[in-house]
């Protein structure tokens, strides 16, 4: 088979990696790809993720199998339906399906119809009756820009004055541009945060795992929100009967809901859980694609072949009896350029990796992968963004896995790398 991923970052380089391991899989493209999705993959930086026409034009130049489409952006914007309009097989929702991510009030509408629990809401077109909401309901609550905000459209107001700024910043300035045009105020949800997948083909669902991930710059979840500092799976908060739970009244409901409602929901189905300390799991938010880092520990656990569940969600015949096998557990590691998640330096020059960008001491327990990396003159890797790299480790114990991710990390370096000391600290506290 010849696999197109689409995307760049240190997610797909995941996915590439692990779909380039399938003996099914003889090519690995990628658009735009990266210096890092080029160790397994062949590049297509000319190909932006956006761009239908390109990405179906390569794709049949390629004669390309399937397609595995990794930001959400695309899949909002309806590249997945365009190219399986054209006939290709590709793994992603269509953009009916992708606005449980890409509006906040879609997804909380539909998980109140459907009885998916989830904080309470009310959801906001102008700024007056929004202000007079938070200020009627007092306390603490939630503001969130309805549309895709890249992470960053969510403010956690601790009193009414907090909700009324960012209400203000959201509608009134538009901070977030279109997406803050619609706001939904929310619950302030208490409990431990954990993500879980599931891969479907619209009916039919192969579950994954669970994984949690480090969103603030500093130790101690201080400092500011990041794209994600480090990930590890599995999450000890995911209990056997918390994944139960998670099942059968969030993930179940969501794909049977997603059907009856007429956008069956196609590709990998990333739940943001809050769990209280009774163990009772809520949504905090749906994503349509995998996470990042979340996807880099997942990959590095998986035993089995990828590509089967991926190909058969994108061709609607799904089989619920492919084993994916597991490892006991993996903790990933993100570099970052020092000053991230703010202005930062690009073209630093990259030690420790060898030549195939993977560790120098060449632990077969480790994997490096690339989130923003260049090749310089001289063909060495050196940064190009703010997340750098993944350094990703496992074994038979969460501990075993952090330490070995830790030091492999002591052995690379560049100018102003910064990184957290306690990645997945909070799975070895228990
Ligand atoms: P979202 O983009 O909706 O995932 O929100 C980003 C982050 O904000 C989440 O990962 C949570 O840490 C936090 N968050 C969002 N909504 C809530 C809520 N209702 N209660 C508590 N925390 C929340
Ligand atoms: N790690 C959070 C996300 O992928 O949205």
């Amino acid at each position: 088979m010849k696999v197109l991923v689409v995307g760049s970052g240190g997610r797909e380089h995941a996915l590439a990696w692990k779909i380039a391991a399938s003996p099914r899989v003889e090519r690995v493209l990628a658009a735009p790809g990266s210096a890092g999705m080029a160790l397994q993959a062949d590049c297509f930086p000319e190909v932006q993720v956006s761009d239908c026409d390109g990405l179906l034009e390569l794709a049949r130049r390629e004669s390309v199998d399937l397609v595995v489409i990794g930001p959400e952006n695309p899949l909002a914007e309806g590249v997945a339906d365009r190219l399986r309009e054209a006939g290709l097989a590709v793994f992603g929702p269509s953009a009916a399906a992708a606005r449980l991510e890409g509006s906040k009030a879609f997804a909380k509408d539909f998980m109140v119809r459907h009885g998916i629990p989830t904080a309470a809401y009310a959801a906001f077109d102008s700024l007056e009756p929004a202000l007079a909401y938070v200020r009627e309901q007092g306390g603490a609550c939630v503001v969130k820009a309805d549309g895709l905000a890249a992470g960053k459209g969510v403010a956690m107001c601790a009193t009414p004055a907090e909700a009324e700024a960012a209400l203000r910043e959201m509608m009134g300035e538009r901070r977030f541009g279109d997406a803050g045009d619609r706001v939904v105020v929310e619950e302030w949800m208490q409990g431990e945060e954990a993500s879980y997948y599931a891969i479907t083909d619209g009916e039919r669902i192969v579950t994954l795992a669970a994984a949690q991930d480090h969103k603030r710059a500093l130790d101690g979840d201080e400092g500011e929100n990041t794209g994600g500092m480090g990930a590890y799976s599995p999450a000890p908060v995911v209990t056997p009967q918390v994944e139960k739970q998670v099942l059968e009244s969030i993930v179940y409901p969501t794909i049977r809901g997603m059907a009856a409602d007429g956008c069956p929901y196609v590709g990998v189905l990333y739940v943001g859980l809050m769990i209280d300390s009774a163990g009772n799991p809520r949504v905090v938010e749906f994503n349509v694609r995998f996470g990042d880092p979340e996807t880099q520990p997942l990959m590095a656990r998986m035993e089995g072949d990828l590509v089967p569940l991926l190909d058969g969600a994108a061709r609607g015949a799904l089989d619920t009896r492919h084993e994916v096998g597991w490892g006991d557990a993996a903790v990933c590691v993100v570099l970052a350029s020092g000053g991230y998640p703010r202005a930062f330096e690009k073209g630093r020059v990259i030690a420790g990796l060898a030549a195939d960008g993977g560790p120098a001491d060449g632990d077969s327990q480790v994997v490096v992968f690339h989130a923003g990396t260049r090749r310089g003159e001289d063909g060495a890797f050196e940064t190009s963004g703010g997340r750098v790299l993944g350094v990703t480790a496992w074994g038979a114990t969460v501990e075993e896995a952090r330490d070995r991710a830790y030091r492999a990390v002591s052995r690379i370096g560049f100018e102003g790398v910064q990184y957290r000391r306690d990645i997945a600290s909070r799975a070895l506290g228990r």
